[in-house]
């Protein structure tokens, strides 16, 4: 949720340090902050707001060819001035940012109280500056080992000291970090957005392990000071998917680019011969797969639904008993991990703090994961037993879009290995293979309705509150509908079974609560219409998401129709005008639609 940079090199560290915040905004966005090292000593600046008024703040001449930022996102501490990164010791030697939360931080600040620390602000780092600058160890590497020892908690800290100004020294646990190695320069980023304008070359950190790291070289080690030999790998991302290339928001860019985004996910992934799908990542044989009989989806929010359409998917395709749960709930409720079921774990950032401890609670109990993710070598990906990388591309927007239609495509191929290690016959595999072909054009077709859809959104937006409602299949659709729309545009959005609609919300339909409706060709269609008379009888407005051909009978009743895939994938389709929903009512109401208030882009605390 929050963002750390880091340089030093040869080149002026303040204009690398701005720019690599302004990527890593997407993830915490109240404060932000730098502290730069050159003839002068350390400077410091901080700032409430967005990082472009920090950028504004800063003196003209600002020298120094090593410095520290951090975009904040308030977990200790409202944002202030005080509480933004760097945080620094009581005489400014040491800076230090932060991402994560330190348990025993109150405990840590009572004894320094005690002993006549004067404290700036109210936040958990202060503490690990404080720490480093009262630590006896001849090293700053000593001296951050020494803290590292005393404190508990997640975090990915970088550390700027006066008296070693040759150096940064970082350390992770539970946050991620990644070096980045440039020529006779090396960056330091929680995110390779923040890296990949100026190298390729990366090395990501592990849990427990730091690192030095000086204008030509780095070196890892543990925290019982054993090296860990590190070798760079070369990440492809291309430095044009991360910037806006022209659109107003990153959340329509990421909309428009999924036909191209899961043309490229498909590719080499697809057996047309036998019907069935190559996931070499998975690490599984067919002898493995066949084994399993059951199959747990972990994730949390978006994440989460989509890991609902990949249940019912897996169950329809393989046979087998699937089920979703929100990933922030399971290890709390001792969760019998069973040797014969295949756990996936769904998430775009890899790095959703609650998904990675429901991964290491199935590890710890001797469980077999997969991870669905998009992001290369981030936590949740490198943890995992093995997995199938989305490649939707670096995805900005704080409401996830193209990830998730990406996740319902990773679910759909990992639902033709468990079933064509089955009962699936080639033909039906073959059927399901030529259904996912047609996705990326059947969602430029989609796409061609943009402006039909921004109407009916702006007639929704003047709603207080709205029902989804889906049935089956579109259930976790109507889910994943409400939730966007809530995320960005603040309306209150509840998604329901039309079929329990009956059964309590009901009482709520009136003139002025809107229901989306998902409305699918499929055996249910009958049932849904159906259902549907229950809230035109009581006024209540509609807006009708279905296939062409199925007979809406109220022509007054506004009606987005997508395209017919096969049954099981018509729920990826169904999402994207729900996109562009959600998208065009924040629009309409003014919304600072990448980065909604509240929330953060990957939640890196519990
Ligand atoms: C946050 C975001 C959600 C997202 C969830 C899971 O809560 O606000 O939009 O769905 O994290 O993120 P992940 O990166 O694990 O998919």
């Amino acid at each position: 949720m929050c963002g750390i940079v880091g340089y030093i090199g040869n080149q002026n560290a303040a204009p690398i340090l701005i720019e690599g915040l302004s990527r890593l905004e997407y993830r915490g966005y109240d404060s932000a902050g730098i502290a730069v090292l050159g003839s002068r000593g350390p400077q410091v600046f901080r700032r409430v707001g967005r990082v472009r008024d920090l950028d504004a703040s800063l003196p003209r001449r600002l020298a120094g060819k090593v410095g520290i930022g951090h975009t904040r996102w308030a977990t200790h501490g409202p944002a202030t001035e005080e509480n933004a990164h760097p945080q620094t010791s009581e005489d400014g030697r040491i800076s230090v940012v932060h991402n994560g939360i330190i348990d025993n931080a109150a405990t840590l600040r009572e004894r320094l109280d005690a002993k006549g620390v004067k404290f700036s602000s109210e936040t958990d780092t202060e503490v690990i500056a404080h720490l480093i600058a009262r630590s006896e160890a001849p090293t700053l590497e000593g001296a951050v080992l020494d803290v590292l020892s005393r404190i508990t908690g997640t975090y990915a800290i970088a550390v700027l000291d006066e008296r070693h100004p040759d150096r940064l020294v970082v350390a992770r646990n539970g946050s991620p970090l990644i070096l980045g190695v440039g020529d006779h320069e090396m960056f330091v980023a929680s995110d390779l957005s923040a890296l990949v304008r100026h190298t390729t070359s990366v090395v990501h950190l592990d849990d427990g392990e730091l690192a030095t790291v000086t204008a030509t070289e780095f070196r890892t080690f543990s925290k019982d000071e054993e090296n860990t030999a590190k070798i760079p790998t070369t990440i492809d991302i291309d430095f044009e998917d991360v910037g806006l290339a022209g659109y107003r928001h990153y959340m329509r860019k990421e909309i428009l680019e999924q036909p191209t985004t899961i043309e490229r996910m498909l590719r080499g992934r697809l057996d047309e011969r036998f019907g069935t799908a190559r996931l070499d990542g998975l690490n599984l044989g067919p002898r493995e797969l066949r084994w399993f009989r059951r199959v747990k989806i972990l994730g949390c929010g978006s994440a989460y639904y989509v890991g609902q359409m990949g249940a019912a998917m897996i169950e329809e395709l393989a046979r087998v008993p699937a089920d979703a749960e929100p990933a922030s709930e399971f290890r709390y409720r001792n969760p019998i991990v069973e040797p014969d079921t295949l756990y996936v774990a769904v998430s775009q950032s890899g790095e959703t703090a609650d998904t990675a401890f429901a991964v290491q609670e199935v590890k710890r109990k001797g469980g077999q994961i997969v991870g669905l993710v998009n992001v290369v070598g981030s936590t949740i990906a490198r943890e995992c037993d093995g997995g199938v990388y989305l490649h939707a591309g670096p995805e900005v927007a704080v409401a996830s879009t193209k990830a998730l239609t990406h996740m319902g495509i990773g679910f759909a191929l990992l639902a033709l290995c468990l079933a064509r290690v089955r009962d699936l016959s080639i033909a039906d595999g073959q059927r399901i293979i030529t259904g996912l072909r047609s996705i990326p054009g059947q969602i430029e077709e989609i796409l061609t309705g943009e402006p039909g859809i921004a109407k009916i959104a702006a007639g929704l937006a003047g709603a207080q509150s709205l029902f989804f409602v889906g049935r089956v299949r579109g259930f976790p659709v109507a889910r994943e509908g409400a939730q966007k729309l809530k995320e960005v545009s603040y309306l209150h959005a509840e998604a329901y079974q039309t079929s329990e609609l009956k059964h309590g919300p009901l009482a709520l339909i009136c003139e002025s609560l809107p229901t989306v409706a998902i409305v699918p060709d499929d055996e249910l269609t009958d049932r849904n219409l159906a259902a549907l008379q229950q809230i035109v009888a009581r006024k209540g407005p509609l807006v009708v998401v279905t296939h062409p051909g199925v007979a809406i009978g109220d022509p007054a009743v506004p009606a987005i129709t997508v395209p017919k895939n096969e049954r099981e994938l018509d729920p990826i389709l169904l999402t994207v005008p729900l996109q562009l929903l959600a998208y065009h009512a924040a629009l309409a109401l003014g919304h600072d639609i990448d980065k909604p208030r509240n929330l953060a882009k990957s939640v890196t605390v519990e």
